[in-house]
């Protein structure tokens, strides 16, 4: 229930937006997503469908199942189906640049949602504060244990969001790791974000180090959950703390379980809806779209990248064991019976 109030309000005010290109034929929308296997992008699909269908817009929607060559392919026939806008997570940040260019030239707008794509030619990139997010993982972790061997686990290399995650995780970490307090003792990126892909990096860690490591910065909850699989084999879940992220109904699970330490809450009510009516203005050939421009060789640590682009960023929060119910439940992102399944002592609904 309290999820569709926050939307039916961004509803009022994207139908505004929207009244007057009501009476000419409405330009199709077109969004495209690298994957629906993380829990979030298939409810953000269906946050923003509705929020472009109750404005009238048609939507086309497609998935690129981690296939960055297909997702290109997709972006362009959307636009020979006559998309004019086009809201795009992107699997490859460096491949999705070159469909963008391709599709901007022909004066089609593409938004980068959540995920950057390296070009200056995007019309706008959304998403939350990713350094920030590293920041929390690392602390989070931190707050359990404050020494020892540290495993890492990146995210998808392709994801320019699994770069700044490590850029916040490492800048928390860095201090402990010059002084010798912390040891890295295995660093690994998980391809495509993939749980199955962690969970084996996981058990050629725990052959390699002996089982001998106190705590793990992993980067999504789906990655951390496949992490703890093997670790559970091992008889450290529990034991060892581990960082997750996203607030997934299975992460916020294992953290009321004590299995996941920390995630952060990244509250897509609040980017959908940005999204769609940066997506309405666009369509509407709007020149002022509210949005600070930043940097590409900021936004990449890439200095060799060149031109900035219009982004917003949304504050991120760190969900451990304590908020848990306040953060996640009481604010309607999951529901009580999901994060409280079978989990004895459970706090009251
Ligand atoms: C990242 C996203 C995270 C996580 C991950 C896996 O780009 O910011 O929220 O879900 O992808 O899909």
């Amino acid at each position: 229930m309290k999820r569709f109030i926050l939307l039916s309000l961004a509803v009022t005010a994207i139908s505004g937006l929207a009244s007057t290109a009501s009476a000419a034929a409405k330009p199709k929308i077109g969004l495209s997503f690298s994957d629906f296997a993380t829990e979030r992008w298939a409810r953000e699909r269906d946050e923003m469908s509705k929020l472009l269908k109750d404005a009238g817009y048609e939507v086309v929607v497609q998935e690129a199942n981690h296939d960055a060559k297909l997702q290109n392919d997709q972006i362009k026939n959307m636009v020979t189906q006559g998309a004019k806008v086009i809201i795009v997570v992107a699997e490859d940040g460096d491949s999705a640049a070159t469909a963008v260019e391709e599709v901007a030239k022909k004066g089609v707008k593409v938004i980068a949602y959540d995920r950057l794509i390296k070009t200056s030619k995007i019309a706008a990139y959304v998403s939350f504060d990713n350094v920030d997010v590293g920041r929390n993982q690392a602390k989070g972790v931190l707050a359990v244990k404050s020494s020892g061997n540290f495993v890492l686990l990146g995210g998808s290399p392709t994801d320019n969001n699994a770069h700044l995650f490590r850029q916040g995780q490492m800048e928390v970490l860095n201090p402990l790791i010059k002084s010798g307090k912390i040891k890295v003792v295995a660093d690994q990126w998980v391809e495509n974000w993939d749980p199955a892909n962690s969970k084996k990096l996981m058990e050629n860690i725990l052959t390699a180090t002996g089982r001998k490591f106190d705590a793990v910065v992993a980067s999504n909850d789906g990655t951390a959950l496949g992490a703890l699989e093997a670790m559970k084999t091992a008889g450290l879940a529990g034991k060892v703390p581990i960082s997750g992220q996203d607030a997934t109904e299975a992460g916020c699970n294992s953290i009321a379980r004590g299995e996941l330490t920390v995630t952060i809450l990244k509250d897509t009510r609040k980017l959908t809806p940005l999204a769609v009516q940066l997506a309405v203005k666009l369509a509407k050939g709007e020149k002022n779209l509210g949005l600070s421009d930043f940097k590409l060789a900021e936004l990449t640590g890439d200095k060799k990248k060149k031109g900035q682009v219009p982004c917003k960023f949304l504050q991120v929060f760190q969900v451990t064991k304590e908020n848990l119910k306040k953060l996640v439940v009481d604010s309607g992102f999951q529901t009580y019976e999901g994060v409280y399944k079978d989990v004895p002592g459970a706090p009251p609904k």
